[in-house]
């Protein structure tokens, strides 16, 4: 029995091979956790992480939801009731960190989209997930997958940073009125991992920063970083097993930095 068994967890975004989100939800499903993976779309991708997933022994769903589109997340929080019981954890993933520019030349379009996804779309789901949590009467989790972005500027990132500092206000806002119905709300700031989201960051960040190459550029950062990495999925999945779990029953409302102490406020 592992220490989540018979709980079932959530994470938006979570349909990419390698990302965040895979990480978490492999972590959860190796403790006995039900595992729902959700993504914009249920591609091939997606399918080969559930599949993944289901291998370890756990009921496994997959199920499409747009976060920046309100009815696709009270309908996602709906079906998994319907076919799991309850929601149990629910992990806002789902984020876009993909579109650098400097803040000067950013596209209002651009801004409101990354805004939708990585902050009105955490919002949307905390709002069906918790109306859900309630209904059960079992408390539940929520956690927020922020960033170091949260904590402080980074360049050519305006609103990947603005909305990562918003989750860290939705996190706080949430956690003051959903811990009367034993909810806790927590935020997770990794540091920079390598998954499709950060290749694309490195690619870009090697070049901006003057690096010969984005081995160099990771070298650097790793010579940087006091535990001498960048992070790994399984940080932030060990960060949200712990939040997840009844030792963290009294914390709430935290930001958690998991970055080998690059972030230390
Ligand atoms: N990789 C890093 O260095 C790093 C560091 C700190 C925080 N994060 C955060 O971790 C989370 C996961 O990122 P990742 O690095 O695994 O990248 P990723 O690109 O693998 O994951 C992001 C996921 O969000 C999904 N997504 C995008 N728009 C969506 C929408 N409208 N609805 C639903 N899903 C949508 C994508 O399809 C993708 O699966 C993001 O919120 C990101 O900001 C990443």
């Amino acid at each position: 029995m592992g220490l989540f068994a018979g709980k079932t967890i959530v994470v938006t975004g979570s349909g990419k091979e390698k990302g965040l989100g895979q990480g978490i939800l492999r972590r959860f499903a190796d403790e006995g956790a039900n595992c729902v993976v959700s993504d914009i779309s249920i591609d091939a991708e997606a399918q080969n992480v559930a599949t993944d997933l289901a291998a370890r022994g756990v009921k496994v769903a997959a199920i499409a939801c747009d976060v920046s589109d309100s009815a696709q997340c009270v309908a996602l929080v709906d079906q998994v009731v319907a076919e799991f019981g309850a929601v149990d954890i629910f992990v806002n993933n789902a984020g876009i960190g993909f579109m650098m520019k400097p803040m000067l030349e950013v596209d209002p379009a651009d801004w409101a989209k990354v805004i939708a996804v990585n902050l009105s779309g955490a919002f949307y789901c905390t709002q069906a997930a918790a109306k859900a949590m309630i209904a059960a009467g079992k408390g539940g989790r929520i956690i927020n997958i922020a960033s170091q972005a949260a904590k402080t500027g980074f360049p050519h990132l305006p609103a990947y940073v603005s909305s990562k500092h918003g989750m860290i206000g939705l996190t706080r806002a949430t956690a003051v009125e959903l811990g009367a119905h034993g909810i806790t709300v927590n935020a997770v700031c990794p540091n920079h991992v390598t998954t499709g989201l950060g290749a694309m960051q490195n690619e870009y960040f090697s070049k901006l920063l003057g690096f010969p190459t984005v081995e160099a550029y990771l070298a650097n950062m790793a010579a940087k970083n006091p535990m001498g990495r960048p992070g790994l999925p399984g940080d932030t999945a060990a960060a949200c097993a712990f939040l997840a779990s009844d030792d963290a029953f009294y914390i709430t409302g935290e930001a958690l930095n998991v970055s080998g102490g690059e972030e230390m406020h």
